[in-house]
């Protein structure tokens, strides 16, 4: 989709989008439409710009729409109104598409409304069959002669231009991420998401680098390793480096990859276990965030550790009572074999301190239903030793709709995790507070790093959304994570 800034409708555009906010004056949008000769103007009352709101019009030709977006939208309901706005209204759509502010009155923050709508448009075309063998009809926006004219006056282009480019480029990363986590667990196998990450790499010129199960067992990734047992394909290290020329930061990104989770042989029950497809969500928003990280060139240093395996059942499966070892020397005692994220994160994040030494480390993982159960599919779990970076966390996730709630790090839950055979269990005593135990153990291999936070996204990773009857990929954590990098300015 190719976009343009332009300050003059264009009579060829045969679809207009009017964004309309409850606090513009509606009836001097429609008055300006009267003048213009449109036809099918609403009688009042009849559109009230509330969120979502669609009003189809005329003129001649074109096809006009009133979009609502309610009283002050911020970003995440602005890039909502036209996520589902052009994914219900797709069949009358047409590749060539205007965007007109020229009606109303200048949004406030006119950058962060263009990015948000130009996301949502992008978004919009994503089409989850993939693997069906006839696929019906393209979106008008996918096609590859599709414009999008973002018509508004008043405002530099320039940084409009940015703004638009932004959210078309974050919006084909993030399509990108709905493909992996939404992708069957058969054509994710580690060595896929290691190809996946290559291959990105290429493109976009970031560095990949994989440590395949002999590195792995030769440096001593003991954990990733047992969960590995039970599994007929091999595990991987994903490490991801993307660094610009004087780099103002450097994060450390940890995402648990577990490409499938049978739950081992503390097997889970069948009903949704197809679900588990989604359980390298950590990994995927890890993934997209290097990758948007280096196309969109921002100056910090990111490196994305991804410890990628199944967890499957089989005669070699680790064993509830098992004591394995760790990339740390801990030792850890399994009760549980479908705790098996806290155990691939073990040794992703100790690696990640040990070889990078990061200002900030950050881990994201589809890791407890406990989180699920405590704030259903609204927001992550944020769990951190730091209040300044929990807090910068939060914030960015309120500004972009991908939102965190803290919890606890208390050390009176460290009680839960004691061992008497190893240095630590992988479960919790008492099946209770079942996301901060899990917390509790991570914090056992950040080797005391001091600017740590954890997000457990158990229950955002997948949402019912317009693009399918069942949970689909959100890509959450990629436009989060970029967010918060957007808090490190060039020095
Ligand atoms: N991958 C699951 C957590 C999960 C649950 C993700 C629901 C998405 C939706 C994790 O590996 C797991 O199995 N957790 C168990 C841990 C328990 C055995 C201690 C859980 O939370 O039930
Ligand atoms: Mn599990
Ligand atoms: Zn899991």
């Amino acid at each position: 989709m190719e976009i343009a800034i332009t300050h003059q409708p264009d009579h060829h555009e045969y679809v207009v989008v009017i964004p309309v906010t409850q606090h513009h004056n509606l009836s001097e949008v429609l008055d300006l439409c009267r003048r213009e000769n449109v036809t099918g103007i609403p009688e009042p009352g009849q559109f009230k710009a509330d969120w979502n709101e669609v009003w189809p019009m005329y003129k001649g030709e074109q096809r006009l729409f009133l979009l609502g977006l309610g009283a002050n939208p911020g970003f995440p309901e602005v890039l909502k109104a036209f996520r589902s706005f052009g994914h219900k209204f797709r069949q009358r759509l047409s590749s060539d598409l205007a965007v007109s502010f020229l009606y109303a009155n200048m949004p406030d923050k006119p950058e962060n409304v263009v990015e948000a709508a130009v996301n949502g448009l992008a978004l919009s075309a994503y089409r989850i069959g993939k693997f069906k063998t006839s696929n019906g009809e393209e979106h008008p926006l996918s096609k590859p002669e599709a414009k999008c004219n973002i018509c508004i006056n008043g405002v530099e282009s320039k940084s409009l231009q940015q703004a638009a480019l932004r959210g078309r480029i974050v919006a084909d990363t993030q399509s990108r991420i709905f493909d992996l986590v939404n992708a069957p667990a058969n054509k994710k196998l580690p060595g896929d998401m290691a190809a996946w990450a290559e291959e990105s790499a290429q493109w976009y010129n970031y560095t990949v680098d994989i440590l395949g199960k002999n590195q792995l067992q030769a440096l001593g990734f003991h954990a990733l390793l047992a969960v590995n047992q039970g599994s007929a394909h091999p595990p991987c290290l994903i490490v991801a480096q993307y660094c610009p020329e004087k780099p103002v930061a450097k994060i450390a990104l940890v995402g648990k990859g577990v490409t499938f989770d049978t739950g081992g042989l503390s097997i889970k029950p069948s009903a949704n276990m197809y679900l588990m497809k989604s359980d390298m969500g950590g990994a995927a928003a890890v993934m997209g965030a290097v990758e948007a990280a280096a196309r969109l060139k921002l100056p910090v240093q990111i490196i994305g550790v991804v410890p990628a395996t199944e967890n499957s059942v089989d005669a070699h499966s680790m064993r509830p009572s098992d004591v394995i070892g760790s990339y740390s020397g801990k030792t850890i005692e399994v009760i549980d074999t479908d705790a098996e994220g806290r155990l691939v994160l073990a040794d992703g994040l100790f690696y990640a301190v040990k070889h990078y030494k990061p200002d900030v480390l950050i881990d994201l993982a589809t890791l407890t239903g406990a989180t699920v159960r405590a704030m259903g599919y609204h927001a992550g779990g944020l769990f951190s030793n730091d209040d300044a970076l929990a807090n910068e966390l939060m914030q960015a996730g309120e500004r972009c709709g991908e939102r965190l709630w803290r919890f606890p790090l208390w050390d009176a839950y460290k009680d839960e995790i004691k061992s008497d055979v190893a240095d630590v269990r992988n479960l919790g005593i008492r099946p209770v507070a079942g996301a901060i135990s899990a917390a509790k153990f991570l914090e056992v291999f950040i080797d005391n790093h001091p600017r740590w936070a954890h997000l457990d996204i158990a229950g955002v990773a997948l949402q019912d959304s317009e693009f399918s009857s069942q949970k689909s990929a959100t890509a959450y954590g990629v436009r989060l994570l970029l967010e918060y990098f957007s808090s490190f300015s060039p020095s």
